[in-house]
């Protein structure tokens, strides 16, 4: 299809992505329990005779065989989960689910797949190889639904061109893309650490082995890992939010524990961080004569975009809509589960404007009770994933 055809598709389309929408919208579900959410996904790709199956418990790996090498594939992937917020838009189709919402727009990059996914079904005979449609569950917490997705090996045997990821972006008006070329997003790893000692009464610290006072020291000592070790090239931060020292004004407690972030945006350093951050807090520890035991959890890598697949698309972009339609993207400290397809595949996640004409709406930021992405956005959002579909 040329660019013309693309943009009408995308423009029929959008009306039942909006439809999608609202229904996914009013029922949301949390990260790992989308039952429903992958059931009336399903039943949209069998009203349109496109093929699927169930990946990563609630997840839906749909399959459109092109021409040519059906082992040369493609990934168009897309989240469904939602988040634990009270949602207050009060819009009509307003979440019926209470305490969930979808505030990341997981609806949107569901809802815009499907579509797309029916027209590339119409017109697969036009499709270089084989399109998987991915959606996956459980972007929002760890382990993150794409791990699960990948022990699986559903793309073993393919060569994967390109695995894409797209989200919606409220800083960016309707009509806007952002890219970025290499390191985009950050790692995220969970630090825990138990800091074990001896408490008593407040008043006799002499007799006892006071764990605050080390945790404190720890606290302090760990921002050596920012300050002295990483290397001031690699964006790095290392945030510790919940310390727990649960003795009064004259007890001192047995033990403190502490739970925090750790994020960067390079893999080697990421291991070595790690590594920095045990032997600080088990030798602070020991120079106040307590111990620490650390725990790292394994959270999400770097989210790394291939050079050459974010120049193409992003010109594809451009020829679509003109020049303007393109802006580069800044470093983000947040974290993608989407990271585990850039170690193994070529990659590129990018953002679209939900933000509607400048000036015009608010759509209220991500993860946010408010938060009211516009719908417009829908065609865009098709849009380039038909380009990417039929132009890569
Ligand atoms: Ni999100």
């Amino acid at each position: 299809m040329d660019k013309a055809e693309i943009r009408q598709e995308a423009a029929s389309a959008a009306a039942s992505a909006v439809e999608y929408r609202r229904h996914l919208h009013k029922y949301p579900e949390l990260s790992f329990k989308e039952e429903a959410t992958g059931q009336y996904v399903a039943g949209i790709l069998e009203a349109n005779g496109i093929g699927f199956r169930k990946i990563a418990g609630t997840g839906i790996l749909a399959k459109i065989e092109g021409r040519g090498d059906l082992k040369n594939a493609v990934v168009l992937r897309a989240d469904m989960d939602a988040l634990p917020v009270h949602e207050a838009t009060g819009l009509e189709f307003a979440s019926c689910n209470e305490g969930v919402m979808h505030a990341c727009g997981h609806d949107m990059h569901t809802a815009a797949l499907l579509a797309a996914l029916t027209v590339i079904n119409r017109h697969k005979k036009q499709i270089e190889g084989t399109i998987f449609g991915l959606f996956q569950p459980g972007e929002e917490i760890n382990p993150g639904g794409a791990s699960l997705v990948l022990k699986e090996k559903p793309f073993d045997g393919y060569t994967v061109r390109a695995v894409i990821g797209e989200h919606v972006d409220p800083d960016l008006p309707t009509g806007v893309f952002g890219f970025r070329e290499g390191k985009y997003m950050a790692s995220s790893d969970e630090v825990r650490i138990t800091v074990s000692g001896e408490g008593g009464h407040a008043a006799m610290p002499h007799r006892l082995k006071d764990p605050v006072v080390a945790a404190a020291a720890i606290v302090t000592s760990l921002q050596q890992v920012v300050s002295r070790n990483a290397n001031p090239d690699i964006p790095t931060v290392l945030s510790i939010g919940r310390i727990i020292a649960d003795g009064s004004t004259n007890v001192i407690p047995d033990s403190v524990f502490m739970a925090g972030t750790f994020r960067t945006f390079d893999e080697e350093w990421r291991a070595q961080a790690k590594k920095h951050i045990r032997r600080i807090a088990e030798s602070t520890a020991s120079a106040y004569g307590v111990d620490a035991s650390v725990n790292i959890s394994k959270g999400f890598p770097s989210v790394v975009n291939n050079t050459e697949l974010t120049r193409k698309v992003s010109e594809l972009i451009s020829a679509t809509f003109g020049n303007d339609a393109v802006v580069k993207l800044a470093l983000r400290p947040t974290a993608e589960d989407f990271g585990f397809y850039t170690q193994l595949y070529p990659s590129l996640f990018y953002r679209f404007g939900v933000g509607g004409k400048p000036g015009s709406r608010n759509a209220g930021r991500l993860h946010t009770a408010q938060f009211d992405p516009d719908e417009n956005a829908l065609e865009y959002a098709i849009t380039g994933l038909l380009t990417i579909a039929f132009g890569i």
